[in-house]
C-alpha cells in the first residue's frame, strides 16, 4: 500500500480520512461530524510564542479519556534521567553492533537505552536508545509522555501506525514522533536502529544565516501522513512512558481511531537523501554543525539540547587541506552512529549498526591508517560514496548505562586507535 503524505516541515496541516469529518472554521463544534469527538493535543504550553507553538485538533471514534488506571510494566533496558546508575568516564567508547536477538521482541521491548543526560522531570537533555526487534508491535501501542522520539532506521523497514495516520521508513530515512502521540510499529523482516529522545523543545530546522533561504534539510521534503484510523474492539495494551517508568492500561478499543485531524503538532519522515550538503569549495574542513539536519535548542542561544547531524554521500574538493574531520575536543558531547558503509574518519572498528561516544573535552578524530591515507592523498576531486553517518549532539555530557558499559559489544582497544602517531620533527 502505498502511503499518503502531506508535505512541509511544521505545517498546519488539514486531513480527513472520512469526508466531511473535519469541522470547518473551528475547532470544538456542539455536534461535530458522525458524533467524533474533538480533542486537543497540545505540544507546547497554551501560552508559547506563535512561532514555537504546536497543537493539533484530533476527532476520533471515542474520547481517549476512556479508559482505566495504568500499572507498571516492566522493561528494565530501557532508561531515562537522571542517569546515574553508572559513573560517567571521560574514556571515549566505542560500540560493537549489538544483534537482532532470535527470540520474539517488539519495538517497545527491543529499545535498549546507551545513555543519556538531563531530566525527564524538568524536560531537558537527551536518551540514546537503540531497538533490536523483529517482530509487530500487535494489539499494543506505545506513547512517550517524556519527549519526541527521532528514529533513525539502520536495518530493515518500519511502518508506523500512528494516531494521526501512516509512515514508511527504512534505512536512510528519520521519522520523528512528538511527545503523547500513540502509535505501533510493524514490521517487515529484523529491525535495527537508534534512537534519540528529546526530553527538550521540539526538534526544528536550524537557522541558516548567511546560507540564505535555502539549504540544508528543506521544509518541503519533511512529510507528515494523511489521516488513517481503524475501528478495532478487541483488548489492546497501551503502554506509555511516563517520567522514566513504564506503564500499561488495557484499553477495549484500538486508540488509533483519529478520523480527521487539523494543526502543527505531527509525526513526520525525511528522506536524508534530499538533504542538500553544503561544504567547502576552497580549504579547510567547516565545523560540524553545516551538516545539521535537526536541531532542538536549549536554554540559551546557539547551545543545542541536541543535535540530529549526517555524514552523507559528498563530493570533497577542498585544496591544500586535511580532508576527514580534524583532530579536536569540543564542550558538545557526541554520539554517532552508523547507518551503512564506511565514516571517512575511521578506517576500521566502527561498523554499521554499530556507536561511539565522545564526551565533553575528550580527545577524538582520525585514526592512524585514516590520518595517514588523507594526508599522503592526492587532492582531486573525491566523492565519498555509500555512506550515512550520523551525531546526536548534546551540550550536556551523555552519561552511558550500565548496560552500555557492561555490554560485550564495548571495544576494550579503542584507544589503540589513536596510537602509533609519528611524532612530529623539528628542524
Ligand atoms: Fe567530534
Amino acid at each position: 500500500m502505498d502511503l499518503q503524505y502531506q508535505s512541509g516541515f511544521g505545517n498546519h496541516f488539514a486531513t480527513e480520512a472520512v469526508a466531511r469529518a473535519l469541522p470547518v472554521g473551528q475547532n470544538s463544534p456542539q455536534r461535530p461530524a458522525f458524533g467524533l469527538y474533538a480533542e486537543q493535543l497540545s505540544g507546547t504550553a497554551f501560552t508559547a510564542p506563535r512561532h514555537e507553538n504546536r497543537r493539533s485538533w484530533l476527532y476520533r471514534l471515542r474520547p481517549s479519556a476512556g479508559h482505566g488506571p495504568y500499572a507498571p510494566y516492566l522493561q528494565e533496558r530501557l532508561q531515562s534521567g537522571p542517569f546515574a546508575a553508572a559513573a560517567p568516564t571521560p574514556n571515549r567508547l566505542r560500540w560493537d553492533p549489538l544483534e537482532v536477538p532470535p527470540e520474539p521482541v517488539d519495538f517497545v521491548d527491543g529499545l535498549v537505552t546507551i545513555g543519556g543526560n538531563g531530566d525527564v522531570s524538568t524536560q531537558a537533555g537527551m536518551a540514546v536508545h537503540l531497538y533490536l526487534a523483529n517482530r509487530s508491535m500487535i494489539d499494543r501501542v506505545f506513547q512517550n509522555a517524556d519527549g519526541e522520539l527521532l528514529i533513525v532506521p539502520q536495518q530493515g523497514a518500519l511502518r508506523l501506525v500512528t494516531e494521526l495516520g501512516l509512515i514508511d521508513i527504512g534505512p536512510g530515512q528519520i521519522a520523528v514522533i512528538p511527545r503523547g502521540v500513540r502509535f505501533r510499529v510493524e514490521l517487515s523482516g529484523p529491525a535495527r536502529g537508534y534512537v534519540c529522545e528529546n526530553y527538550g523543545q521540539a526538534f526544528r530546522l536550524p537557522e541558516l544565516g548567511p546560507i540564505g533561504a535555502n539549504g540544508l534539510a528543506n521544509a518541503r521534503d519533511f512529510e507528515s501522513p494523511t489521516a488513517a484510523f481503524e475501528d478495532v474492539e478487541r483488548p489492546t495494551e497501551v503502554i506509555q512512558k511516563f517520567q522514566g517508568g513504564l506503564w500499561m492500561a488495557t484499553w477495549d478499543h484500538s486508540p488509533l481511531d483519529v478520523v480527521a485531524w487539523h494543526g502543527n503538532l505531527a509525526p513526520y519522515r525525511y528522506d536524508l537523501a534530499r538533504f542538500n550538503t553544503i561544504n567547502t569549495v576552497s580549504f579547510d574542513h567547516p565545523d560540524p554543525s553545516i551538516f545539521t539536519v535537526l536541531t532542538a535548542p536549549g536554554e540559551t542561544a546557539g547551545t543545542a539540547n541536541v543535535d540530529f547531524v549526517i555524514f552523507p554521500p559528498r563530493w570533497m574538493v577542498a585544496e591544500h587541506t586535511f580532508r576527514p574531520p580534524w583532530f579536536h575536543r569540543n564542550v558538545m558531547s557526541e554520539f554517532m552512529g552508523l547507518v551503512t558503509g564506511t565514516y571517512d574518519a575511521k578506517a576500521g572498528g566502527f561498523s554499521p549498526g554499530g556507536a561511539s561516544l565522545h564526551n565533553a573535552m575528550s580527545d577524538h578524530g582520525p585514526d592512524l591508517a585514516s590520518h595517514q591515507a588523507a594526508s599522503a592523498a592526492d587532492l582531486k576531486p573525491h566523492r565519498i560514496e555509500d555512506t550515512l553517518a550520523f551525531m546526536f549532539e548534546s551540550r550536556w555530557v551523555i552519561r552511558p548505562t550500565k548496560f552500555a558499559l557492561e555490554t560485550s559489544a564495548l571495544q576494550a582497544d579503542y584507544d589503540a586507535c589513536w596510537t602509533g602517531f609519528p611524532k612530529a620533527r623539528l628542524p
